[in-house]
């Protein structure tokens, strides 16, 4: 018998890195301790996802919701992300990894703006791989985002409203120029997007595992693809009409 064909890995895998603050609670650890592991996690999953062959990786890190936490939750995470792109830039650049971000990155404190500007100008020339951090981000908000771009275009002429469409919208979207995520995975059980990308993912496979960020690991997100290719996409089409028939 012919082994199938290897089929192609996701272009784009999108994560919602969640559970940290219940990986410490059940530890008996203050929430932080859980979001320093969750860091620890961020540096397997890009080691992975190169291994894999996936180009692009976003990982939503603060949402634009997550302003409502403690202040003292909210620095703390701060402190972590300037330490994460000291410690990751040397990483990123022996690796080839682009940094992009996504969301209002102008109202995250001016250290980590100083950081996020240095290591994105550091590993601007990268192209093969690239890790898309989601700031501040919501996808409510990045939608209010695109729709003031375009109108400001229209008013100075370089938009006509009669050729709107998605493919013309999106170009105003903070992932324009980036494939579309083909796969989103959302740890710690909870079932919902967040405001995480709503129009991106209009056809992504969606998987949810029980299990809690600090604790995902190579082989929960090898599972996930596995999963992801697995499912039959099929676009609004039929079973038959894909070109690799019903299955
Ligand atoms: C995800 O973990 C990290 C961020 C949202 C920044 P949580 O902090 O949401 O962890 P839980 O959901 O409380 O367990
Ligand atoms: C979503 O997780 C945001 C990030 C992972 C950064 P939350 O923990 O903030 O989401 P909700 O509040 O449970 O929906
Ligand atoms: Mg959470």
């Amino acid at each position: 018998m012919t082994q199938p064909a290897p089929q192609p890995p996701p272009q784009h895998v999108a994560i919602i890195m969640d559970g940290n603050g219940r990986w410490a609670k059940a530890r008996g650890l203050p929430r932080l301790e859980g979001h320093r592991r969750g860091v620890e996690t961020v540096r397997t999953v890009v080691d992975t996802a190169r291994e894999l062959g996936i180009r692009y990786l976003t990982l939503y890190a603060f949402s634009a919701e997550n302003w409502k936490r403690p202040s003292e939750e909210i620095s703390g995470l701060m402190g972590l992300l300037d330490f994460f792109l000291k410690r990751e830039l040397n990483n990123l650049i022996k690796e080839k990894v682009r940094l992009h971000t996504i969301g209002r990155i102008d109202a995250l404190p001016a250290n980590v703006q100083r950081e996020l500007a240095r290591v994105k100008e550091a590993t601007q020339h990268f192209t093969e791989w690239n890790l898309v951090l989601a700031l501040n981000y919501g996808a409510q908000q990045e939608a209010a985002d695109a729709a003031r771009a375009y109108a400001t275009a229209v008013q100075e002429g370089r938009e006509n409203p009669d050729d709107v469409s998605w493919e013309r919208f999106s170009q105003y979207f903070a992932t324009a120029g980036m494939p579309t995520p083909e796969l989103l995975i959302r740890t710690s059980g909870e079932l919902r997007l967040s405001n995480f990308l709503m129009l991106q993912l209009a056809y992504a496979e969606l998987v949810f595992t029980p299990t809690l960020w600090p604790d995902f690991g190579r082989a929960d997100f090898v599972a996930a693809v596995e999963e992801f290719h697995r499912r039959e996409r099929r676009f609004g089409s039929t079973s038959e009409q894909l070109p690799s028939g019903p299955r």
